[in-house]
């Protein structure tokens, strides 16, 4: 069982500056809902209910977000606005958050390393909030997800595909079709160059790791921008043949670009209110 879900939020969410200045990227919200409250409901719906949280400078929003707000509660108590906060009450009525702090910005390898005290040694998912991931007609991204890792007892990552063009923006995968919108990962590499890129398989920010990764973080040199990359740790369980590359259901939008943000807004308002 897959009990626990990472969210790295150090992040310092440039592209949205200045909102970004005092306000955490993964608290922007889609209309009524921070980014991360959807990639919190999404890890829920797949079962988990510890969430680790690694946050940074900056980002206490976070944790108070997730916490009672007792002025609040107490001022709307039997008004008409007390239905709006019954989402996020569930959820603290739900799981249990950690929290972790990642100092130094050293990329999305070493903050998942950050969270190892957290997570232990078990398998757990990790979400990157700002990807926006949503299925309108079934099972949620991350709880697919976890369907296909009780099946191979592997790693598993959400791909999709990106034109060409746009592979240096993603880590890209290579890897053999072993069922319906299955593979089983051969190769991946970061960001590469248009000319270098394996496929147009990009890797979306869903993941479902084995614990052995924490050692296999460990032993990483920087790699692309300087950073730690899980890509590369990753890549060292996919050359044994324990990465599988799951292409999701659903629709997927970059929530840390400016386009994706307000595409995703524009999805959700026309889903209606009983989504946000
Ligand atoms: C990260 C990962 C990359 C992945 C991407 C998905 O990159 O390193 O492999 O394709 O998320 O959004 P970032 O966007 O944080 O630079």
């Amino acid at each position: 069982m897959i009990k626990k879900c990472l969210f790295p939020a150090a992040g310092y969410g440039t592209r949205f500056l200045p909102a970004t200045k005092s306000l955490p990227k993964e608290m922007l919200p889609i209309i009524t809902k921070p980014l991360i409250h959807y990639g919190v409901e999404e890890a829920l719906e797949a079962g988990m209910n510890t969430m680790a949280i690694v946050t940074g400078r900056g980002k206490r929003a976070l944790e108070d977000y997730f916490d009672i707000s007792y002025e609040l509660e107490h001022q709307i108590k039997g008004s008409s606005k007390e239905p709006l906060l019954k989402g996020i009450r569930h959820i603290q009525n739900s799981c249990v958050f950690t929290y972790i702090r990642q100092k130094e910005m050293r990329g999305l390898g070493d903050a998942v390393l950050k969270g190892e005290p957290l997570i232990g040694q078990e398998p757990f998912a990790v979400v990157l909030a700002d990807d926006f991931c949503i299925h309108d007609k079934g099972d949620g991204v991350l709880k697919q997800m976890v369907k296909i890792y009780n099946k191979y007892k592997c790693s598993v990552i959400g791909i999709m595909e990106v034109p060409k063009s746009e592979t240096y923006r993603y880590g890209i995968v290579q890897g053999d079709i072993i069922d319906d919108n299955i593979l089983s990962i051969t190769d991946m590499v970061e960001k590469p160059k248009v000319e270098d890129a394996p496929s147009n398989l990009a890797i979306i920010g869903r993941y479902i790791l084995t614990p052995d990764i924490f050692k296999l973080i460990k032993s990483v040199k920087p790699g692309a921008g300087g950073e730690i990359q899980i890509t590369d740790a990753l890549k060292m369980q996919a050359q044994e043949g324990k990465v599988i590359g799951y292409k999701f259901e659903g629709v997927r939008f970059d929530c840390g670009s400016i386009e994706g943000f307000v595409e995703a807004t524009n999805y959700m308002y026309n889903r209606g209110k009983e989504c946000w």
